[in-house]
C-alpha cells in the first residue's frame, strides 16, 4: 500500500473549537487516525476512480463467498440439515445474487419483482422461498405452478393461495410466518400471524380444513441487527413448541423451521456505545444459541427416530455488508457559522441510505496532515437531510480528496434513491484481483427511458424550427 504524503503544508485560519465531552473515552481517542489506506479490497483507489469514476461501489467476490461459507459452516457443524436463503432485498445486484447461488444459497424473495428476478437469474422455483406481505394473485399463480415455497403472511393471502391451488388442481405445501414476543427484542408484529392472540391457530385451522393445502413449515423473522444471541434461542424454543403442539393436526407435517435473518454485521449502529468489534457477537454465538435450542427442543423426535426439521436461515446483512465499500470524493469544504468544519461529498444519502442508522467507518486514502477535528460530511443533494455523518474526527480535507466508507453492502444498492443525481457504477473485485462492472452507472438515457410524452407535448418550440405553428416562446409571450 502506497500512501501519498500531503503535497502542501496544511494551514488553516485559526478558530475556536469548543471542548467536546466524549472526544476521548476509556478506549482512547475517537479519531480516525488509524483509518488510512489507499486500497480497497487490494485495488488502488486511484486506479478504480480513474477507470470507473466517483462515487463508486466496490464489491469483493472473495469476501462474499467467505462470509456465506462461514455462516453455513458454523451452523452445519452444529446441526446437519441447514439451508441458507439469500435475502434478495439486502442486495439484489445480479452478480451478487449469482455468487451466492453458486455457493448454494436459495433465493429468499419478498415481492413479484424479486421473484421474477430470481427466476430470471436461473433459480428453479423449488429453490425460492417466497415471503412478504404483498403477493398478488398473478405471482402466486406462478409461484404455485413453479413449486416455490410460499410462507404466508396473512389470512387474505392464505385464502388466495387456497383459491390458486384449487384452480390449478394442486396440493400446495406451504409455511406460515408467525410473530411473537421473545422478551429480548421488540416483536415485529406487523408481519405474519400473531401467536399469542391465537391468529396463528386460526391459520392452522384454515389449512387443516382445506383439501388443497398442507402446512410444512413455520417461519419467523424477529428483527434485524440483533445483538442478543439469546433472542434466537428463545425464538427457536417458541417455534419448536408450536411444531410439537401441531403434531397430529390434519394437513400439518412440519419439516422445516425458518428463523429468518437478523444477525448483525460489523457496522456501528448509531447510539451503540462500544465499537462494533466489541459490541457485535461472533456468528458462532448465534449458531450456538440456535442449534443448542433446536437440538434440545427436538430431542423427542430423535428419541422416537423421527427426522429433525430442516433449519432455514435467511441472513442478509451478515453475508454482504462487509463485502462492499463506497469510494467518494470531496467536492468542496467549508466552515459552518458555528465553527464546525464541513465537507461536501459526491455521495450522499441518495446512495447511502443506511447513513440514517449507522456511523460507517470513514477512511482517508492519503496520509493525513493537520489537526483532526469534528467534521460534518454532507452529500451532494440540494436537500437539508443529506448528511452522511453528523460528526466525525477528520483531518483537514481538500477538494479532490477521496474517502472510503464501509461497510455498505447491505441495503444500500437496493434502498438507494434515484434522486437528483445519477446512480454510479458498481464494480466487483474478482477472486483473481480483476475488476469488472456489475452495475453500470445511470445516464440520461436510463433516466428518461420510462418517461412517455403525450402527443400534444411532443414539440418544444423554443427554437423557431421546432414544429408547426408559433413557437412556444411566442405562445408563452416570452418575447
Ligand atoms: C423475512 C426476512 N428474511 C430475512 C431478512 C434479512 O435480514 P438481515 O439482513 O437482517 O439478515 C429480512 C430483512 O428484514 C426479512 O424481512
Amino acid at each position: 500500500m502506497k500512501l501519498d504524503k500531503p503535497k502542501v503544508a496544511v494551514w488553516e485560519p485559526p478558530f475556536i473549537q469548543p471542548h467536546k465531552v466524549g472526544a476521548i473515552n476509556k478506549f482512547g481517542h475517537r479519531g480516525a487516525k488509524e483509518n488510512v489506506s489507499a486500497d480497497v479490497f487490494g485495488v488502488p483507489v486511484d486506479d478504480l476512480v480513474d477507470q470507473y469514476g466517483s462515487p463508486l461501489f466496490v464489491t469483493s467476490e472473495s469476501q462474499l463467498r467467505s462470509n456465506v461459507r462461514k455462516i453455513r459452516r458454523v451452523f452445519e457443524r452444529r446441526y446437519n440439515n441447514v439451508v441458507h436463503g439469500w435475502s434478495y432485498k439486502t442486495n439484489y445486484i445480479s452478480a451478487v445474487c449469482r455468487i451466492l447461488h453458486q455457493e448454494g444459497s436459495r433465493a429468499e424473495v419478498v415481492s413479484a419483482f424479486e421473484y421474477e428476478k430470481a427466476r430470471a437469474l436461473g433459480v428453479p422455483g423449488n429453490c425460492i422461498i417466497f415471503n412478504g406481505p404483498n403477493k398478488g394473485k398473478a405471482i402466486l399463480e406462478r409461484a404455485v405452478a413453479d413449486g416455490a415455497y410460499v410462507q404466508v403472511d396473512h389470512m387474505d393471502e392464505l385464502k388466495l393461495i387456497d383459491l390458486v391451488a384449487a384452480q390449478q388442481n394442486r396440493i400446495v405445501k406451504l409455511g406460515i410466518r408467525i410473530n411473537f414476543d421473545t422478551g429480548f427484542t421488540e416483536a415485529w408484529s406487523r408481519f405474519g400471524f400473531n401467536l399469542e392472540s391465537g391468529q396463528a391457530n386460526e391459520a392452522v385451522k384454515y389449512i387443516s380444513q382445506s383439501p388443497h393445502l398442507i402446512l410444512t413449515g413455520i417461519h419467523s423473522h424477529i428483527g434485524t441487527f440483533i445483538l442478543e444471541p439469546r433472542a434466537y434461542a428463545e425464538q427457536v424454543k417458541i417455534m419448536c413448541r408450536l411444531m410439537r403442539d401441531l403434531e397430529g393436526v390434519r394437513n400439518v407435517n412440519i419439516d422445516s423451521l425458518d428463523i429468518g435473518g437478523g444477525f448483525p454485521s460489523r457496522n456501528a449502529l448509531q447510539r451503540m456505545y462500544l465499537p462494533p468489534e466489541q459490541a457485535v457477537p461472533d456468528i458462532n454465538e448465534y449458531a450456538d444459541a440456535v442449534c443448542d435450542a433446536l437440538i434440545e427442543e427436538t430431542r423427542y423426535l430423535q428419541l422416537s427416530g423421527k427426522p429433525l426439521p430442516r433449519l432455514i436461515i435467511e441472513s442478509g446483512r451478515s453475508v454482504v455488508d462487509d463485502a462492499q465499500m463506497l469510494i467518494t470524493s470531496i467536492v468542496g469544504t467549508k466552515r459552518l457559522p458555528d465553527g464546525r468544519r464541513a465537507a461536501i461529498l459526491d455521495a450522499g444519502t441518495n446512495l447511502l441510505f443506511t447513513a440514517y442508522w449507522y456511523n460507517h467507518q470513514v477512511r482517508m486514502t492519503r496520509e493525513p496532515g493537520g489537526v483532526y477535528e469534528d467534521t460534518v460530511l454532507y452529500g451532494p443533494l440540494c436537500m437539508n437531510i443529506d448528511v452522511v455523518r453528523h460528526t466525525i474526527q477528520l483531518p483537514p480535507l481538500f477538494a479532490g480528496d477521496r474517502l472510503v466508507i464501509s461497510p455498505v453492502g447491505a441495503y444500500n444498492n437496493t434502498q438507494w434513491l434515484q434522486f437528483i443525481e445519477y446512480r454510479p457504477n458498481v464494480v466487483l473485485v474478482h477472486e483473481d484481483g480483476n475488476v469488472s462492472v456489475i452495475r453500470r452507472a445511470e445516464d440520461l438515457s436510463v433516466m428518461m427511458a420510462q418517461d412517455e410524452m403525450p402527443l400534444h407535448l411532443t414539440y418544444l418550440a423554443m427554437n423557431e424550427n421546432a414544429g408547426p405553428g408559433r413557437s412556444l416562446a411566442d405562445r408563452a409571450g416570452w418575447r
